[in-house]
């Protein structure tokens, strides 16, 4: 009896080796899914290069480690976790919905429809006046859908987008450029913050299922990270470098929520559809130990001025430094290409401390066996 269990434990273990090593070769040999983004500056990758807008990041030294060496309006020195995540699928980068090159065959590589700026609430960043707000970026997904039918038929549609990814990054900027961003705000007037936090999960709900409602089956929902570390809120609030409390407490509330709302649309629909990333636990990790990962500082920007390269935009007159991989932070609110690899990496393999209700090559093994 004992024998033979242990054997077919062994024979169990072999398969399942053998289903995951075959799951997660395969998207290397076949074309690969494709993959839609949705969001804010963490994964834009050049949409508000085409807009009347200050939200921009299409000069340098943005995109100083990018391949090409030139910015591209992705806020990074190089990639963001959008790219990363699609070298982790096998896929080309998605081009920006709104570049003119987004046509034909590219189509059906993916898009991204992100654009910095945006929160989940309609009024986040309205001082950037001209951004695709997420239900505009919704609207472009369903033309774009009508574009990719044109292309190769209804049924071939459906089935791309079905079958595609789709990463959504929304959340910080109701904090940062809204209920944070002046003192006196109208929504904190409105809401004291443990009534915000519900208000924006009850939103975003509504914009998930609105994703679900136009297709989309695998959805990656990333938290916000830690707010009140950044060095922007490092210069303008901190006097010993200590985080900013009322950011981290936000960040600290809305994250559980998410992934609590996530598990209930996940229930409700009968699937896991969509899998929740906590981006501020990923990003814990190396801004309380930052020479464990090979940062000098996890305070200080990279590119920028004042108190921890905090202040202002990241321009040629910023301070620069000489090696991007030495910081977490790239500006005064994004984090390096280094740092994003870190999440990327988590996003991919991290374990249920990180990724809700499992991590992202977990769910590639599962959808390739399907
Ligand atoms: C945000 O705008 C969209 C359409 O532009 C609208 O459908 C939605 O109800 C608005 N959300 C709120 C909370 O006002
Ligand atoms: C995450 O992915 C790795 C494979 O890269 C797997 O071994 C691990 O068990 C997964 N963890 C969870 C919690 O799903």
């Amino acid at each position: 009896m004992a024998v033979s269990s242990v054997i077919l434990d062994c024979l169990r273990v072999i398969s399942w080796g053998l289903i995951l090593a075959v799951g997660l070769v395969a998207p290397q040999t076949e074309a690969a899914r494709a993959f839609f983004v949705f969001g804010d500056s963490l994964v834009d990758a050049g949409n508000n290069n085409y807009l009347a807008t200050t939200a921009r990041a299409d000069s340098p030294p943005y995109g100083i480690d990018y391949p090409t060496h030139r910015p591209t309006g992705r806020f990074s020195n190089g990639l963001n976790i959008a790219d990363l995540i699609s070298q982790h699928i096998g896929s080309q980068p998605t081009l920006p919905y709104l570049s003119p090159e987004l046509t034909g065959q590219k189509l059906l590589v993916g898009a991204n429809f992100a654009s910095a700026g945006v929160g989940i609430l309609n009024d986040t960043g309205i001082q950037f006046v001209n951004i695709v707000r997420i239900y505009q970026q919704l609207a472009n997904f369903q033309q774009y859908q009508q574009r990719v039918s044109a292309l190769v038929g209804k049924d071939q549609a459906k089935k791309l987008v079905n079958q595609g990814l789709v990463l959504i990054t929304l959340g910080g900027n109701d904090f940062v450029n809204n209920y944070y961003l002046i003192p006196l705000s109208a929504r904190s007037l409105q809401f004291a913050l443990p009534a915000y936090i519900p208000f924006l999960i009850s939103e975003y709900q509504k914009i998930l299922q609105r994703l679900y409602d136009l297709g989309a089956r695998r959805v990656l929902v990333t938290g916000t990270g830690p707010l009140g570390c950044a060095p922007a809120e490092l210069g303008m609030r901190s006097r010993n470098g200590e985080c900013a409390t009322d950011l981290q407490r936000a960040a600290a509330l809305f994250n559980p929520q998410l992934v609590q709302m996530v598990t209930n649309l996940n229930n409700k629909i009968g699937s896991h559809v969509f899998i929740a990333a906590n981006a501020q636990e990923m990003h814990m990790d190396f801004i309380a130990n930052p020479q464990a990962y090979g940062f000098v500082s996890s305070k200080i920007a990279c590119c920028g001025q004042g108190p921890y390269n905090g202040l202002g935009l990241c321009t040629l007159a910023s301070n620069l430094c000489s090696n991007r991989e030495q910081y977490a932070f790239w500006d005064a609110f994004h984090p390096s290409e280094k740092a994003n690899k870190i999440i990327a990496q988590q996003i991919m393999s991290g374990s249920n401390k990180y990724m809700h209700p499992m991590n992202l090559s977990t769910i590639m093994a599962l959808d390739s066996m399907a």
